[in-house]
């Protein structure tokens, strides 16, 4: 898929999980950097649970993988804030003992690696909603066109 219409479809896919969750979004005016690397960790997220659903420990390891790298990577900023970077990290030791477990073949250690993963994911939004207020706190929601 080009990078473009990989773009919209990432957005739409944000969009379409705010709008289930009924949350504020986090602040995504700008679709910076942090806002691009996010849909990528929420597609990630998403071929994750996939792959646990199918028990195809490939696509896990492959999500697993994915995610681990996006962890690593220095484009992911960590606002100078010590407890953002361990929220990081501790996303990127998650995904890496997804992948583990899914090489091992293990679905159910796979599958409570996935819900620890998650609310990584959830405790650092939380963290910056709500310590790092660097986040919106009015919901903006709109139909889905
Ligand atoms: C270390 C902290 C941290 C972790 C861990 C984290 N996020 Fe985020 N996330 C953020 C911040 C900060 C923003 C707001 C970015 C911005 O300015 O748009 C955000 C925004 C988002 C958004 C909205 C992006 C947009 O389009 O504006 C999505 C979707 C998202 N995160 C998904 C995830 C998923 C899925 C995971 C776990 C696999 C995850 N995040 C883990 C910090 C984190």
């Amino acid at each position: 898929m080009r990078p473009f219409l990989l773009a919209v479809a990432l957005s739409a896919l944000g969009f379409g999980v705010y709008l289930a969750a009924g949350e504020a979004p986090l602040k995504s005016a700008p679709r910076d950097q942090t806002a691009i690397m996010m849909q990528a960790k929420l597609k990630g997220l998403h071929a994750m649970a996939e792959g646990l659903v199918r028990k195809d420990f490939s696509g896990i390891e492959q999500a697993g993988e994915a995610l681990a790298a996006l962890c690593a990577g220095d484009d992911w900023q960590h606002h100078g804030d010590p407890v953002y970077e361990d929220y990081r990290d501790q996303l990127r030791r998650s995904a890496l003992k997804v992948m583990e477990l899914a090489r091992a073949q293990n679905l159910e250690g796979a599958t409570y690696g996935y819900m620890g993963l998650m609310s990584s994911c959830v405790d650092c939004h939380t963290h910056c909603r709500d310590v790092l207020k660097i986040a919106e706190t009015a919901p903006v929601l709109r139909p889905i066109p």
